[in-house]
């Protein structure tokens, strides 16, 4: 219909990422620079407007909410504004979702459940404590018993490792099992340029396929069909069965190859900075700036822009040597 999200290649938009915040309290090397220039309070939306834009954006068709950052739960009142968000599953919105660190969920796994938080999508880059100081610069154990909340609050938890060549991709193996014995659904993910600090490199990025080569020596792997989803999901079973006794269901990995294999035909994301700007990709060059439509009494206009932006967006992004340049970082935009 005229009203609904849809671009000029006949993608339908179903899924709304919302960064509250640039801020986090971590410096993973592959998104945060070491000394963050924080947003001021004052250009950041506020939940009232956040709240009106999720509920015109509902009311366009969008089902799935994730709130990312920086850090989400780094943004004061964050259980509130999922407990408002909670009543627009009365006209439509089917999921709502985070994706942390961690760090603060011993702290608010149980509010955030009840606030009616459907799952966490949580980063962990590696399982041994040295591993995860160096890329992290933050120690691991909080981060574990943020996992273990979580887990105990009874929200459906998924693990993200970001991959990257001479640091962390010598434990592909041994995360893998670990996720495994956690019975913890697990994704890797290609190292994407876009990072604050400008590390990325073409030759640090480890593929799909070099992934999937370290893990054949110790996993029967079975790919699974790829629908409408960023990682592509594989079914393991380990060669040495003993270290399965404990495991409820069949393990699935995940892997989301950005940089080796794009999933821009099928991408049904939008983006909404801290800030209100609208961005139609990732790796868009600038976005669309909402804040001062929320301000309107009538969202009629405010709606019309949505619509034009989500239109024009571009058939997709093409991975090149260089990283492109551009002003929003991964911290900034949510990942
Ligand atoms: P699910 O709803 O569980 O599929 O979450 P998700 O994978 O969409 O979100 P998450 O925040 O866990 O992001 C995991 C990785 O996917 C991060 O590295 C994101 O940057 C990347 N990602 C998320 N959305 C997009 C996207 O639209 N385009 C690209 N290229 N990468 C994305
Ligand atoms: N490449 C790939 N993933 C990244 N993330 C942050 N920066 C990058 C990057 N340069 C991931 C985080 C988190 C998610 C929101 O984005 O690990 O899981
Ligand atoms: Fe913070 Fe997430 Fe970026 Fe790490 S990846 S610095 S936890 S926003």
């Amino acid at each position: 219909s005229a009203s609904s999200l849809v671009d000029q290649f006949g993608r339908h938009k179903h899924k709304l990422r919302i960064s509250l915040t640039d801020r986090c309290n971590f410096r993973c090397n592959y998104c945060m620079p070491d000394q963050p220039d924080w947003l001021a309070k004052k250009d950041i939306l506020s939940f009232e407007e956040l709240l009106k834009f999720a509920t015109v954006m509902v009311g366009m068709g969008i089902r799935h909410i994730r709130l990312t950052g920086g850090e989400p739960l780094m943004r004061q009142g964050v259980v509130h504004f999922i407990q408002s968000l909670s009543e627009l599953k009365k006209i439509g919105l089917q999921r709502i979702s985070m994706t942390t660190n961690a760090y603060y969920l011993k702290k608010y796994a149980r509010a955030l459940k009840q606030a009616g938080l459907d799952d966490l999508n949580i980063s962990l880059d590696s399982v041994n404590a040295s591993t995860f100081l160096k890329m992290t610069q933050r120690p691991l154990k909080p981060v574990l018993d943020g996992i273990q909340a979580a887990v105990d609050a009874g929200i459906p938890v998924k693990l993200n490792c970001v991959i990257v060549a001479g640091q962390n991709a010598h434990e592909i193996v041994e995360l893998t099992q670990w996720a495994y014995q956690h019975n913890l659904p697990l994704r890797f993910i290609e190292y994407m340029p876009l990072d604050a600090p400008s590390n990325w490199q073409a030759d640090k990025v480890i593929t799909e396929d070099q992934i999937i080569g370290n893990l054949a020596p110790y996993f029967r792997i079975e790919k699974q069909q790829r629908l409408n989803d960023p990682a592509t999901i594989y079914q393991l079973s380990p060669l040495f069965p003993h270290e399965s006794a404990t495991l409820k269901s069949p393990f699935e990995l995940g892997i989301i190859s950005t940089i080796s294999k794009p999933f821009c035909q099928t991408c049904d994301r939008l983006r909404i900075t801290a800030t209100g700007e609208l961005f139609t990709c990732l790796f868009a060059n600038s976005g669309t700036a909402i804040r001062p439509l929320l301000q309107q009494a009538n969202s009629a206009l405010l709606q019309q822009v949505i619509l034009q932006a989500v239109w024009h967006k571009k058939a997709g992004f093409i991975a090149q040597q260089q990283a492109p340049v551009r002003k929003i970082s991964m911290h900034a935009m949510g990942g």
